[in-house]
C-alpha cells in the first residue's frame, strides 16, 4: 500500500514494546479466524475471547459485521472494499497486538491475497500472526443460516454473497485448522487455547 501524504516522519515514543509488555505482563499476537459466513468462527472466537480475559490473558475480538457499523461503515461487499475492510482490520490488529493483546479477529476475509497482506503487516512490526480456518462445509453454513442470508442469496436478494455468487479461497497455510461442524464448541475453543499455549501467549 502506497503512502499518499508526504512531509510525514515517523516518530518513536519512548518506551519499547518489550518495555511496554513487560511492565504490564501482556503478549500479543493476532489470531485470524476466516471461514464462510455461518461457519462459527465468531461463535468460537467470543468464546475463547471469555475464557481467555477471566483466566487473566489480556485478549480483544474484532468482529465482521460489528466492525462494518462504525470504522469500516463506508465500505461494501465489492473485491476492492473488501481488500480495504480487511486492510483496515488488519493494521488495528496490528495496533491491538503491539499493545499487548491477544487479538482475534473474525471476519470472512475471503481473498487469500488480502489475509496474506494482514500477515505481512505483522510479520514487517515483528508481530505473531497466525490463520485460524473455521473449515465448515457450506452445506452445513447453509442449513443452518442464522441470519437468513443464504436463503437471501439463493432467491437473489443480495447479490455477491460469499461462497454462493462470490468467492471464498481457503487458506492453504493456516496455523490452525479447526472442523467446527465436527467438534463441539469446547473442543475448537481447546484447540485454540492449546495453541496459544504452545506458541507461549498465555500469561
Ligand atoms: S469480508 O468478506 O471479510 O469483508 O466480510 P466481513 O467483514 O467479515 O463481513 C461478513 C458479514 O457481513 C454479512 N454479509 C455478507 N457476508 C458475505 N457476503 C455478503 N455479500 C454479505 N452481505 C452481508 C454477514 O452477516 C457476514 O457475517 P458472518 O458473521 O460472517 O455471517
Amino acid at each position: 500500500m502506497s503512502i499518499k501524504s508526504t512531509n510525514i516522519h515517523w516518530h518513536e515514543g519512548n518506551l519499547t514494546r518489550d518495555e511496554r509488555w513487560k511492565a504490564l505482563g501482556v503478549k500479543g499476537c493476532t489470531l485470524w479466524f476466516t471461514g464462510l459466513s455461518a461457519s462459527g468462527k465468531s461463535t468460537i472466537a467470543s468464546a475463547l475471547e471469555q475464557v481467555l480475559v477471566n483466566e487473566g490473558t489480556h485478549s480483544y475480538r474484532l468482529d465482521g459485521d460489528n466492525i462494518r457499523f462504525g470504522l469500516n461503515s463506508n465500505l461494501g461487499f465489492s473485491a476492492e472494499d473488501r481488500a480495504e475492510n480487511i486492510r483496515r482490520i488488519g493494521e488495528v490488529c496490528k495496533l491491538f497486538c503491539d499493545n499487548g493483546s491477544v487479538t482475534i479477529a473474525s471476519f470472512i476475509s475471503p481473498y487469500t491475497a488480502d489475509r496474506d497482506n494482514v500477515r505481512k503487516i505483522h510479520e514487517d512490526a515483528g508481530l505473531a500472526f497466525f490463520e485460524v480456518f473455521a473449515d465448515t462445509p457450506i452445506e452445513v453454513c447453509e442449513e443452518r443460516d442464522p441470519k437468513g442470508l443464504y436463503k437471501k442469496a439463493r432467491a437473489g436478494e443480495i447479490k455477491g454473497f460469499t461462497g454462493i455468487d462470490d468467492p471464498y479461497e481457503a487458506p492453504e497455510k493456516a496455523e490452525l485448522h479447526l472442523k467446527p461442524a465436527e467438534h463441539e464448541l469446547d473442543e475448537c475453543v481447546k484447540q485454540c487455547l492449546e495453541f496459544l499455549e504452545a506458541k507461549g501467549f498465555l500469561t
